[in-house]
C-alpha cells in the first residue's frame, strides 16, 4: 500500500495498492472549508479509517512539491492562513494588497532546493510521526509530476503525450512528455513565470471573484460577450508559444497593472471573454505543436488549467488529436493521488489503474443515516426502490437532493453526492442557482446522459467523457428538450453514465420512461462557496439551508415543507 499526501491548495490524501485506487478524499470535505490549505491530518486518518487499518500498516508515503513558497508555508502555517482568508475575501481588504500580492507571485517562482527539499521531509516526517507512521519510506514527487502520473497511469493508453498546465508549482507552469514502452520523456518545461494559469488568476481576481476557486465563473461568463476582434485583444500579446514552450512577455506584477488598466474601461463580460479566448488560442497552439513535433496523437492532460472545458474542447476539436484523456481531478486536489501513483510506477512498474469511476470517498451505513435523520428529526419514509421514486418526483418537475454510497473525489458530484432535475425546464435553472445553490445567475448546470442516448444531443462526439472534463456542441433538433443544461453558446459539459452507477442510472432511465430521453440536470451536493458534502449530517444541514423539497438519503426519503 502506499499513501499519498498533499497539503497545499486543496490538501488530501489517498491509498493505493497494486493497480487498484483504495481510497482518496480531499481535507475539505471533512473540514467543511472549501479548498482547505495545510497537513491533511483528517483525510489521512479518515482513508485509514475506510480500509480499517492503522497508521503502521502503512511504509511507503509519498509527498508532492517543495519549492521555497510551499516549504516556507509548512513552517510558518500562519501565513497560509493569512492567505486563506485573504484569498476567500473573509477579512477586510489589507493594505498594500498589490505589493503583498506580487511578492507572493514572485515568491512562488523560486524553485526548489536541496536545502528545501530536505526541510520539506523533516516537516512531513515530523508531522506523520505525530499520528503513528513509522519506520516509514518517504519520498518526494516533484509537482508536475504528480500531476503528469495522474493523467498518464488512468488514461487507460499505452502510449501518449502528457501535458501539464497549471498556475505554478516547484518553479514550472507546465510540461509536455512522451510516456512510451513505460518509460516517461520530459520534452519540455514551462517555467512558472510563463503562467497561463497565474494570467487567468488574476483575471478571475481583477473580476471580483475568488482567485483559485471561480476561474470557472470567468469562463462562464465569457459566454456572455460579443466576440472581439483578435487585433483588439490585447491579451494575446500577453504570451508567445514557441514550438513546445511558452513565453510571457511581461512579469507578472507588471501583466498584473496592465489588466487592471484594461479592466477599467472595459465591460466585464468583455474582459472574461478576451481572458477566456486567450487561455484557449495558446493552449491549441502548445497542444498542436506538441502533436506535430511527436507525431502522438494520443493526448491526456492534467493541471489546474485542464478544468477550463471550453479550452479543452478548443484541444479536442482543433489540435489534430485522436484520443483523448483529461484527468478528472485535475487541479491540485489529485496530486496526493498523482504522488502516490509516481511512486507505485517507480517502486512496482505500475502505470494503468482500473479508473471506471471517481467514487473514492467514504460511505454510511443505513443505520447511521437513519440516527442523523433521527436527531435532525427529519420526516423520512423508507423507499424499497429509492431510485424509480426519485425518477418519478424529477419527472414531476420537482427538485431532488440525492446522497448515495462512495463520495466522489474531485471538484464534480457525478450521482452520488448529487442536485438532480429535469434538463428540460429552464425556470429550474434559476430557481436552482438563486433558491437552493445561491450562486451567480450566469452559471450553467450540466447533465448526465445516459451513453446510449448520447448521440441524440451531442453532435461532436470524437471520446465521450464519464467525469465532466469536456465540453460538447448539441444538436440543434434536441436543444429545445434540454434547456437547463445548455450554455448560452448550445455547449454542454456532460457525465456520460454507463454501468458504473446502478443506482444512478436507475433514476435517470426512470426519467426517461416519463419523458423519452435517458438525460437529467446533475449538480454538485452543496450550498455555493461550501464544499461538496460528506456525511449524512452536512446533506441534512445544506438540505435545510437550500430549503429544498425533497432529500434521497441511502433508502431513505426525506419531504419537508
Ligand atoms: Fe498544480
Amino acid at each position: 500500500m502506499i499513501l499519498g499526501i498533499w497539503d497545499g491548495h486543496d490538501a488530501g490524501a489517498a491509498i493505493i495498492k497494486g493497480n487498484k485506487i483504495l481510497v482518496a478524499i480531499n481535507e475539505e470535505r471533512i473540514t467543511r472549508r472549501k479548498l482547505h490549505a495545510g497537513f491533511p491530518v483528517n483525510s489521512i486518518k479518515a482513508c485509514l479509517d475506510y480500509l480499517k487499518i492503522k497508521s503502521s500498516d502503512i511504509q511507503e508515503i509519498a509527498v508532492s512539491t517543495s519549492d521555497f513558497a510551499k516549504t516556507f508555508t509548512r513552517y510558518f502555517p500562519f501565513s497560509k492562513e493569512n492567505y486563506y482568508k485573504f484569498r476567500r475575501r473573509m477579512t477586510e481588504k489589507p493594505a498594500f494588497v498589490h505589493l503583498r500580492r506580487n511578492l507572493k507571485y514572485k515568491l512562488t517562482e523560486i524553485n526548489s532546493s536541496s536545502l528545501t527539499k530536505f526541510l520539506t521531509k523533516e516537516w512531513f516526517r515530523k508531522q506523520l510521526k505525530k499520528i503513528g507512521f513509522k519506520d516509514i519510506n518517504l519520498y518526494l514527487v516533484g509537482h508536475h509530476q504528480a500531476h503528469i502520473a495522474s493523467a498518464t497511469f488512468c488514461s487507460g493508453m499505452k502510449k501518449m503525450l502528457t501535458i501539464t498546465i497549471d498556475g505554478i508549482g516547484d518553479g514550472l507552469s507546465g510540461t509536455v512528455n512522451v510516456f512510451e514502452n513505460g518509460k516517461f520523456e520530459r520534452i519540455s518545461n514551462i517555467s512558472g513565470k510563463d503562467s497561463l494559469g497565474i494570467f487567468f488568476e488574476q483575471v478571475t481576481n481583477l473580476l471580483g471573484m475568488r482567485e483559485l476557486e471561480d476561474e470557472g465563473k470567468v469562463m462562464a461568463l465569457s459566454d456572455f460577450a460579443y466576440p472581439i476582434d483578435e487585433k483588439k485583444n490585447k491579451m494575446l500579446d500577453f504570451f508567445k508559444v514557441s514550438g513546445m514552450n511558452i513565453k510571457a512577455k511581461y512579469s507578472v506584477s507588471k501583466q498584473g497593472s496592465l489588466l487592471s488598466k484594461m479592466l477599467w474601461n472595459t465591460q466585464r463580460e468583455q474582459f472574461a471573454y478576451m481572458a477566456q479566448y486567450t487561455i484557449e488560442k495558446k493552449m491549441l497552439e502548445l497542444f498542436k505543436n506538441s502533436i506535430n513535433a511527436t507525431g502522438i496523437k494520443n493526448v491526456c492532460w492534467s493541471g489546474g488549467v485542464a478544468s477550463n472545458i471550453k479550452a479543452n474542447m478548443k484541444i479536442r476539436l482543433e489540435s489534430g488529436l485522436k484520443n483523448w484523456f483529461v484527468f478528472p481531478h485535475m487541479g491540485d486536489g489529485g496530486l496526493a493521488l498523482g504522488a502516490a501513483m509516481q511512486i507505485n510506477f517507480e517502486l512496482n512498474n505500475i502505470s494503468s489503474y482500473d479508473f471506471d469511476n471517481i467514487y473514492f470517498g467514504t460511505d454510511y451505513k443505513e443505520d447511521d443515516i437513519e440516527k442523523e435523520l433521527k436527531k435532525y428529526k427529519m420526516p423520512y419514509s423508507i423507499q424499497d426502490n429509492i431510485p424509480k421514486e426519485v425518477g418519478d418526483i424529477i419527472s414531476s418537475g420537482e427538485i431532488v437532493l440525492w446522497f448515495q454510497d462512495r463520495m466522489e473525489y474531485g471538484p464534480r458530484a457525478l450521482g452520488n453526492r448529487s442536485i438532480i432535475t429535469l434538463a428540460s425546464k429552464k425556470e429550474l435553472k434559476d430557481k436552482l442557482n438563486i433558491m437552493v445553490k445561491k450562486r451567480d445567475w450566469f452559471q450553467p448546470f450540466c447533465p448526465t446522459i445516459l451513453k446510449e442516448d448520447a448521440r441524440k444531443f451531442i453532435g461532436d462526439a470524437n471520446g465521450f467523457d464519464k467525469f465532466m472534463t469536456m465540453a460538447y456542441t448539441t444538436m440543434e433538433e434536441a436543444r429545445s428538450r434540454i434547456e437547463a443544461v445548455m450554455n448560452v453558446d448550445n455547449s454542454i459539459r456532460p457525465q456520460i453514465l454507463g454501468n458504473e452507477n446502478k443506482k444512478y442510472r436507475g433514476i435517470i432511465e426512470q426519467v426517461k420512461e416519463s419523458t423519452g430521453d435517458g438525460i437529467i440536470l446533475n449538480t454538485s451536493f452543496n450550498i455555493h462557496g461550501y464544499p461538496i458534502v460528506m456525511t449524512p449530517e452536512d446533506a441534512i444541514k445544506s438540505f435545510k439551508i437550500a430549503k429544498a423539497k425533497y432529500l434521497a438519503v441511502g433508502n431513505f426519503l426525506v419531504k419537508q415543507g
